[in-house]
């Protein structure tokens, strides 16, 4: 168990990139935070500067990409620095398909990703879906061969949407379990002192309207966020996202010009290291 190998926040980027380049998805750069969008002030995941090829408005530049994306998302800001893994400013991962490939892929890739690239083991590894989607049951189970009950099925949670209209979608998320000797029979995903969430696979086949109803979108596309900093905590074997090698020098620097040593302070202390390094 837990022999999976220490890779730096740049290892792992770099392995994702790779890993989608060598699959057929074009490397585009990291959009601006700032997005041509009317609906939302920020960038808040890696689909966003796609949403208009998700609704059929423009036309995909290549079926398939990849892009490591810098994201603000302000709804979790004062869980900021007081759990181990909340940020307002964080990089999403992502591989994108433009009505090319779908669910299948998208589950066998996403899989291979994590146990074969980041060498994760599977038996620390729980995934989810939303609970109408049989498919995606289907394919964890009888494809990747997932015991059944670390096939979690969830309500909401697992559907996704960039805003209160526009595409969204069920979707299927990739746990890392800290704890497997806690044993499977109450599997909890909500219980943060267990489960972190790394991977979301988003099945965007579908365009909420303004009135709430759902219309299927011309395609069925796939959109993915795993969030860089979760994935470092995992492999650096760090009790949080702010201890990783993409955080902990800005807390080193602070912790300098402030003359007061990080390790040495308390928890609400390091809580405010923690915010001025996310911020
Ligand atoms: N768009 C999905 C998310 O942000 C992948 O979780």
């Amino acid at each position: 168990m837990s022999n999976f190998p220490s890779l730096t926040g740049a290892e792992i980027r770099q392995k994702f990139l790779e890993f989608y380049q060598r699959r057929g998805h074009q490397l585009l750069p990291s959009a601006s935070l700032v997005p041509e969008d009317p609906t939302v002030l920020l960038t808040i995941a890696g689909m966003l500067p796609f949403k208009p090829i998700f609704l059929g408005q423009k036309e995909a530049p290549f079926p398939r990409v990849t892009t490591s994306q810098r994201c603000i998302r302000t709804n979790d800001i004062e869980n900021v620095g007081r759990t181990a893994r909340h940020h307002t400013f964080f990089e999403m991962l992502g591989n994108f398909s433009f009505g090319d490939y779908f669910k299948k892929e998208a589950i066998a890739w996403g899989w291979e990703l994590v146990t074969s690239v980041y060498q994760l083991p599977p038996d620390q590894l729980v995934v989810s879906v939303f609970h109408e989607d049989e498919t995606a049951f289907a394919i964890w189970r009888d494809e990747i061969g997932i015991p059944v009950h670390r096939i979690q099925k969830m309500g909401e949670d697992n559907f996704w949407a960039s805003g209160a209209t526009g595409p969204c979608g069920p979707c299927s998320e990739i746990y890392f379990d800290f704890h497997p000797e806690r044993g499977d029979t109450h599997i909890d995903l909500e219980d943060d002192s267990r489960f972190l969430e790394i991977y979301n696979l988003v099945f965007m086949e579908l365009n909420r309207q303004s009135d709430g109803s759902l219309v299927p979108l011309a395609k069925q596309n796939i959109d993915t966020g795993m969030g860089l900093e979760r994935v470092a905590q995992v492999l650096q074997r760090v009790p949080n996202n702010y201890e990783t090698d993409l955080m902990m020098p800005i807390i080193d620097a602070v912790s300098a010009i402030a003359t007061v040593p990080y390790r040495q302070c308390d928890a609400k202390l390091q809580t405010s290291f923690k915010v001025i390094a996310d911020h």
